[in-house]
């Protein structure tokens, strides 16, 4: 009884169980859902750091308020405003300690036991297990190639008891899937039909690199809608800043709940994101990355389009860092994943982004690995998956 019933049905990031067998030198791993170390600006931090130290220490090393620092709140609403078309006033962004905590945010804000939640299936697993603690009736929706499945939305919703959809619709962890515009515009009607709070997350949005700008959803809503970003995929995850963006009384809301959990979001990390976006070029910094996971995620396509055997499909990212591999039915890409490793190279199986059991999927990290190790690793996989299915 020493545990808070809370805890009971919530269970461990299976992600990064797989990470500490995956660890090994040897082995070459799709597995993380982690950035490429070359693509963070290590000597631009350095300098911005330094810059904020020396010309206003004591404010960056002192207690903040929990909205966040203005100056950084303002160019994000900015960014919405020019990129987007989006009206977003920095009133309405609270920065938090990465989007992670945004979600664990809304679920104590919104959700009591049993709400209904729309979750995508697959889903981010993250999102699963933050707002698992706050006991919602959790209501997959299938995600198609175009975004989530309308007609099995609307049934969903019809059915009632919805109180929050929680989507990733562009470059979607773990598929790599990306809503088309149509789509788009028939889920920001239904979530506002039906009034349900849109809870929009985006933190692949700027590492498109193919096909043409989408807006988010909550530009053709009308109804109740929270967005949220970060700087880990854009800059680096280490610093820990992500931000929300809320009408102001949802917002207030919110704010009270980060005091309670953390009071703000550092300071000094803060002030050092916001120097590194006014000193440096970042839409060049952006691109960098850009080519960079454009070019691995076409090595990684071309591999399973050339070595993979017939039966097995992909998604084929726009943008992001993952895609997603679909085994004939009956197949268990958990049994796979063990074959896998004694082969060297990880991936993460699909079974824990579903809310039933699926074992036929997994999901392939492309932004992490150098071309070589690319090569090699999905030549280790390719052999697997071919003794697999003999
Ligand atoms: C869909 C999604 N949301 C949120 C996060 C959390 O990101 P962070 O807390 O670093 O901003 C991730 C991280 O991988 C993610 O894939």
């Amino acid at each position: 009884m020493l545990f808070s019933q809370r805890m009971a049905g919530v269970r461990r990031s299976y992600i990064r169980e797989i990470l500490k067998v995956t660890a090994r030198p040897e082995v070459i791993s799709f597995a993380g859902g982690l950035p490429h170390p070359e693509s963070f600006p290590v000597q631009a931090v350095a300098k911005a750091a330094a810059d904020v130290l020396a010309e206003s220490g004591p404010d960056a090393l002192q207690y903040s308020t929990t909205e966040g620092f203005a100056p950084l709140r303002e160019w994000i609403a900015a960014r919405y405003r020019e990129r987007h078309g989006i009206e977003v006033s920095a009133d309405e962004v609270l920065i938090t300690t990465g989007s992670q905590q945004a979600l664990d945010l809304i679920g104590k804000v919104f959700l009591d036991p049993g709400d209904g939640l729309v979750v995508e299936r697959p889903g981010y697993i993250g999102a699963i297990q933050s707002f698992s603690l706050y006991g919602p009736d959790f209501r997959p929706v299938t995600l198609t190639e175009k975004g989530l499945d309308c007609t099995e939305l609307e049934r969903v919703l019809k059915a009632g008891g919805v109180k929050a959809m929680y989507l990733v619709p562009s470059f979607q962890n773990p598929s790599g899937i990306t809503y088309d515009l149509e789509t788009r515009q028939k889920v920001a009607g239904l979530a506002a039909e039906y009034g349900a709070l849109l809870v929009e997350d985006n933190p692949y949005g700027e590492l498109r690199f193919k096909g043409g700008a989408i807006p988010p959803i909550r530009k053709f809503t009308t109804g109740p809608a929270i967005l949220l970003g970060t700087f880990s995929k854009i800059v680096a995850p280490g610093l820990r800043v992500g931000w929300l963006v809320a009408p102001t009384e949802m917002r207030d809301k919110l704010v009270t709940a980060k005091q309670a959990a953390d009071l703000h979001t550092s300071s000094l990390t803060q002030r050092i994101i916001h120097r590194f976006l006014t000193d440096n070029d970042l839409e060049a910094h952006i691109e960098s990355i850009r080519s960079r996971y454009g070019a691995q995620r076409d090595r990684m396509v071309a591999a399973i389009h050339e070595r993979f055997p017939a039966g097995v499909s992909c998604t084929e990212p726009e943008g992001g860092m993952f895609l997603w591999v679909t085994l004939p039915e009956g197949i268990s890409a958990r049994k796979l994943f063990e074959a896998a490793l004694a082969r060297n190279v990880a991936f993460v199986p699909g079974r824990p982004f579903y809310l039933e059991e699926v074992d036929n999927t997994f999901r392939l990290n492309f932004s992490n690995a150098s071309l070589p190790a690319i090569d090699e690793g999905m030549d280790r996989l390719a052999a697997c998956i071919r003794e697999h299915l003999s």
